[in-house]
């Protein structure tokens, strides 16, 4: 397969003009190049991404649109086990400043390109690990980091084993998705069949059409406690940046988040675990330069490592850090990718929570309190992605969530309470059965 790119309107035959791109992104984020183009240069940046994406989500109609994108390169960016070969297919932009993992399914292209130009980037080696969530339990296990017992299964009877040999409840999930798609709590009663249909068959349309590399699967125990994450920003294996958040995740067989506050109020010995464990995670992978989101549950007062991705955090955790510090995870993540030192973070200044809305599934009646939710003092945003007559469905991943709020107080749980009184104004009527 060759590159196709796309130069922009004037120019579609001469190829992609690449002349003053500094940033290469691998992987299509909407939101990121929004946020980009709020302060990078014109014409700046380009986005690499698998044809299937870029035809699927109209990538090629944001050139033009955001200003700060002057072109979309289209190469099998999702083919991990092949990434080399994407040294041979994506040009090199001549000004190129940094490689940037700009999604989950990026993070292994986007290293392996940075290594071949000589840029900074998580490595190769490192890369494949966050990439896996098999590879990173052999890791984080070899390196002594807590975590729940596991193992790969490949059937439905291999989940019913493992769960019969723990406390009788399981997790299942695939090695290589996100926001928790195909993700599952199996209760003792929970059918193991049905169970392993709705994670083998869960998909992740817009991201990954025709689900690329396919997946393995992973059952491990269910660990009980409270759930947070720290993020990090690392040069050169060095953390220069670490945060704590909260978070919260709906009971029941899919567990979704509902929620962050920053910075996490943990307790002074469970920051200093988390901070060790990031760093052994660092160390164990020899990850080099980059964001990592690692996610921890607190069993008796040990984090316990859930997962951990190379690539900034989603679920506005980056935004929330920009409200709690005055100071951008987003710009310091360009820094280090650029093998430039980060402007140091100055210490938290308040908190921030979002917490996400929920709605019976059916047909949306009506969206009420939207008005009450964005005057209680502090929320900042309030966002309703359903109208009367969409459908709401069952929240099986993040993206079914219906909306959410943001809120900002003079500390974490103060800002948690905010958003979650602006929540509770809210409300989404619905009706069961299906509307468009
Ligand atoms: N072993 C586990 N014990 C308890 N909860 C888990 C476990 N593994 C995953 N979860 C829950 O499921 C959510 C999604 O799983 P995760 O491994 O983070 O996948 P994803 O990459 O889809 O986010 C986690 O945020 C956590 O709430
Ligand atoms: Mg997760």
């Amino acid at each position: 397969m060759t590159v196709g790119g796309d130069g922009g309107p004037s120019s579609p035959e001469a190829g992609p003009d690449l002349d003053a791109v500094r940033y290469l992104l691998v992987g299509y984020s909407a939101d990121l190049l929004v946020d980009l183009d709020g302060f990078l240069p014109e014409r700046s940046v380009a986005v690499v991404e698998t044809p299937d994406v870029i035809e699927a989500r109209g990538v090629r109609g944001q050139i033009g649109a955001v200003r700060c994108l002057a072109a979309v390169l289209a190469a099998p960016i999702q083919d991990e086990a092949n990434a080399v070969r994407l040294v041979g297919l994506v040009p090199r932009p001549p000004r190129i400043g940094a490689v940037v993992p700009a999604s989950d399914y990026g993070v292994v292209a986007a290293a392996t390109l940075a290594a071949a130009w000589g840029l900074p980037g998580a490595g190769p080696d490192a890369a494949p690990v966050f990439r896996d969530k098999a590879e990173l339990r052999r890791t984080a296990g070899g390196a002594g980091i807590a975590q729940p017992e596991w193992r790969l299964v490949t059937g439905p009877a291999e989940v019913a084993a493992f769960r019969a040999g723990g406390d009788g409840t399981c997790v299942l999930k695939p090695t290589n998705r996100q926001a928790s798609v195909g993700v599952q709590i199996l209760p003792p009663d929970a059918d193991v069949f049905t169970a392993w249909a709705l994670t083998a068959g869960a998909e992740e349309q817009m991201f990954r059409p025709g689900d690329a590399g396919g997946s393995r699967y992973l059952a491990e125990r269910l660990l009980r406690g409270p759930e947070v994450s720290a993020e990090v920003l690392v040069r050169d294996g060095r953390t220069v940046f670490f945060n704590t958040t909260a978070k919260d995740v709906q009971p029941g067989r899919h567990p979704v988040e509902t929620g962050h506050v920053v910075s996490g109020p943990v307790t002074e010995e469970v920051a200093a675990a988390l901070a060790t464990g990031m760093r052994a995670l660092v160390e164990a992978t020899k990850f080099g330069s980059g964001v990592l989101h690692g996610e921890w549950i607190v069993v008796d007062g040990v984090p316990h490592l859930v997962e951990c991705a190379a690539r900034l955090p989603g679920d506005y955790i980056v935004e929330l850090i920009a409200m709690a510090y005055d100071w951008s995870l987003l710009h310091g993540f360009l820094a280090v990718l650029e093998g430039r030192a980060a402007d140091p973070a100055p210490p938290v200044a308040r908190g921030a929570a979002i917490r996400y809305l929920s709605a019976a599934p059916g047909t949306v009646d009506a969206v009420d309190g939207v008005e009450q939710a964005r005057a209680v003092p502090g929320v900042c945003d309030v966002l309703v992605r359903v109208a009367p007559g969409d459908t709401v469905e069952p929240v099986t991943s993040s993206w079914k969530r219906p909306g959410h709020v943001i809120a900002t107080a003079p500390d974490a749980p103060s800002a948690a309470r905010a958003a979650e009184q602006a929540r509770a104004a809210l409300t989404i009527a619905t009706h069961p059965g299906a509307g468009r």
